[in-house]
């Protein structure tokens, strides 16, 4: 197995492994320690069944189960519980998958339940020939960037998140009836369970407003860090391949999608890695 940087301090591609075979203690182990490290595994040309993408969600915890399993699957699955499909395919005018089209901005996956993801495992089954590319940002490398003075202003606030995602590019209006949508509060500056790195914990598209805080302040050091999460330079694009394997860690990194052509197809099966309650970080 080989691990070699391929994003600034926070991307790794991960060779010389097939996931199609039993992974050994040592795999398993130095695989952990990488995605703690890194944030981001890519590693090319794994064509997983589902049941073996589970397998290997499964090294890092506990397989999620989806939170809308109802959604319509491509073909009938024992897995489907497990594994959903990103895709913009359509039956008679409905998405047969979740996240179908177009620009879809930065978050973090789970930000808006009590026990946020730890990881979300991406495999691309179909891609379109321009665009549809994953965005990864390493929150730790932002937070640290911040100016002291904004680190002051964020350190110990906690956010309301929600999920949304009927539009995959707009703000979540901050006075919205909470009591409508999934929606969780976790600290602004976490600490990382696995690695005690402190990340920032808000994103464009699912923080609607921080607590104990007047909405017009608020608005603001949203966007304030909003534009110290677009203006980061520790920013990795991903242009996918079919078989392309990625795994993510969703507590310090967050990601978004670039725009693609509506008229092609693009499929990804996606599972996910539970996580557990966040704990804000303590010092600055
Ligand atoms: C996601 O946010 O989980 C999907 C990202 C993508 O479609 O590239």
């Amino acid at each position: 197995m080989r691990c070699r940087e391929i994003g600034p301090g926070f991307v790794a591609q991960v060779t010389d492994l097939d996931l199609t075979r039993p992974v050994t203690a040592l795999q398993y182990g130095q695989l952990n320690r990488w995605l703690d490290q890194y944030l981001v595994l890519v590693m090319p040309r794994q064509a997983l069944t589902e049941s073996q993408q589970i397998d290997f969600s499964a090294l890092f915890g506990p397989p999620s189960e989806r939170s809308r399993p109802q959604d319509q699957r491509v073909e009938q699955s024992p897995f489907a519980h497990l594994i959903g499909v990103v895709t913009n395919v359509r039956d008679n005018g409905q998405p047969i998958g979740s996240l179908p089209d177009g620009e879809m901005w930065f978050h973090h996956d789970g930000c808006f339940i009590e026990r946020p993801y730890r990881a979300t495992v991406l495999r691309a089954v179909q891609v379109t020939s321009t665009g549809g590319e994953t965005l990864f940002v390493d929150m730790r490398q932002v937070y640290e960037s911040l100016p002291a003075a904004l680190r002051a202003a964020t350190v110990g606030r906690s956010a309301v998140h929600v999920f949304d995602y009927r539009t995959l590019n707009q703000q979540p209006d901050p006075a919205m009836d909470l009591s409508r949508v999934r929606h969780a509060v976790h600290p602004a500056v976490i600490q990382h369970p696995r690695s005690g790195a402190h990340a920032l914990y808000v994103n464009p598209l699912c923080t609607v407003r921080f607590i104990g805080m007047p909405v017009d302040e608020s608005q603001a050091l949203l966007h304030e860090l909003t534009t110290a999460i677009l203006q980061s330079s520790a920013c990795y694009r991903h242009r996918w391949d079919v078989d392309d394997l990625v795994i993510w860690d969703n507590w310090a990194s967050c990601h978004a999608r670039t725009d693609f052509p509506s008229g092609e197809v693009r499929m990804l099966r996606r599972s996910i890695v539970s996580g557990q309650p966040l704990e804000p970080a303590l010092s600055q």
